[in-house]
């Protein structure tokens, strides 16, 4: 009995598998029920008493060593399956959550691809600024009532240092330093001291325009509007400049576009008028053109200015200018597949 078991647990030791299957088979030749193992266990009965402590011990480590040589030839197949066959590569990967652009940002890049197309091109300038970029060089008369406090943030009074209340400023820096022709937008941020509401913040957006050149006429001017108003709210749309003021452009206009909600027929956001105002514009006075050093006499040219969130609102239907100021995901995540 012994020496059978000898030359079977040699036998174990030198076993094989060339597969999982392979290896099943084993099992089931030593270790099953009728497996040569399991035999020798059944003949352990007949074993004469003296010898059963030798033969019972040599027996238990040749069952312990079988079961063990079997499980590790099938677990070199189990692992051998997680690399190759069972983790399928060609599925896709884990994505990450990625963010997308303010509602604002997106509606300015669409102005600035639109107005880029015409050959403008951007500028920015600073957001704290002096009175004479804000007010003096922009013809503004001393006593006009956006110099008071009750309109404009002061930093410092005498010199004055002021947030900005509109971008027309970087027109003036513009001007400063470069001489026609000059074709522009400058969008930025703007500061005025006004009670927050549903349709104000004391925070918004702007998107200035300023061509300068020879013979550049009011027909210009409109072309250029007519055409951005198309390709922004669509090819139907249409424009009414109505005469209005700004002391740095003479003559001066509103521009409205026809509703886009109700096309013209009237709705309760265009107040049943068909037309929503979206901006000021004009050709440059004289004297701003001579105030920032370019000769009034050789050239001529036209400005616009309009509201970044006014436009958004308009255009996706927003109806609180504050949702864009309190990043709620909820509302954010509406225009993350705009570019
Ligand atoms: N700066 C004006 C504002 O903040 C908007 C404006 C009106 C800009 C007429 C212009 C313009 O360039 O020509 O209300």
């Amino acid at each position: 009995m012994l020496n059978r078991i000898e030359s079977l647990l040699s036998e174990i030791r030198g076993l094989s598998a060339a597969s999982a299957a392979e290896a099943e088979q084993l099992r089931i030749k030593y270790l099953s029920k009728k497996g040569t193992v399991s035999v020798l266990f059944d003949e352990f009965k007949s074993v004469p008493p003296a010898e059963k402590k030798a033969v019972g011990m040599a027996l238990n480590q040749l069952k312990n060593e079988a079961q063990q040589r079997i499980q590790d030839l099938k677990e070199q197949f189990d692992n051998a399956e997680t690399s190759e066959g069972k983790v399928d590569l060609t599925l896709p990967g884990t994505s990450f959550p990625i963010g997308g652009r303010h509602p604002l940002s997106v509606v300015r890049n669409q102005i600035a691809d639109i107005f880029a197309r015409l050959g403008f091109s951007i500028s920015e300038g600073p957001e704290i600024e002096d009175d004479w970029h804000v007010f003096s060089a922009l013809n503004f008369p001393p006593e006009h009532p956006a110099r008071d406090m009750q309109d404009t943030f002061f930093i410092h009074k005498n010199p004055d240092v002021l947030l900005r209340t509109h971008t027309s400023s970087v027109q003036v820096r513009v001007m400063e330093k470069q001489q026609p022709p000059i074709r522009a937008i400058f969008p930025g941020r703007v500061f005025r001291n006004e009670a927050i509401s549903a349709r104000a913040h004391c925070i918004f957006h702007q998107i200035e325009g300023l061509y300068v050149a020879e013979n550049v006429s009011f027909a210009d001017l409109k072309q250029t509007l007519l055409y951005f108003v198309r390709e922004f709210f669509g090819e139907n749309s249409e424009i009414r400049l109505r005469p209005s003021y700004f002391p740095f452009t003479e003559p001066s206009a509103e521009m409205d576009v026809s509703c886009s909600i109700c096309g013209g027929k009237g709705c309760n956001v265009c107040k049943y008028t068909g037309w929503l105002e979206i901006m000021g514009c004009g050709m440059v006075d004289p004297n701003v053109l001579d105030l920032c050093g370019i000769d009034s006499k050789k050239y001529s040219g036209f400005a616009f200015g309009m509201g970044i969130e006014r436009i958004a609102m308009l255009k996706y239907h927003i109806k609180d200018i504050r949702l864009f100021f309190e990043n709620d995901v909820r509302f954010l995540e509406q225009f993350k597949s705009a570019l």
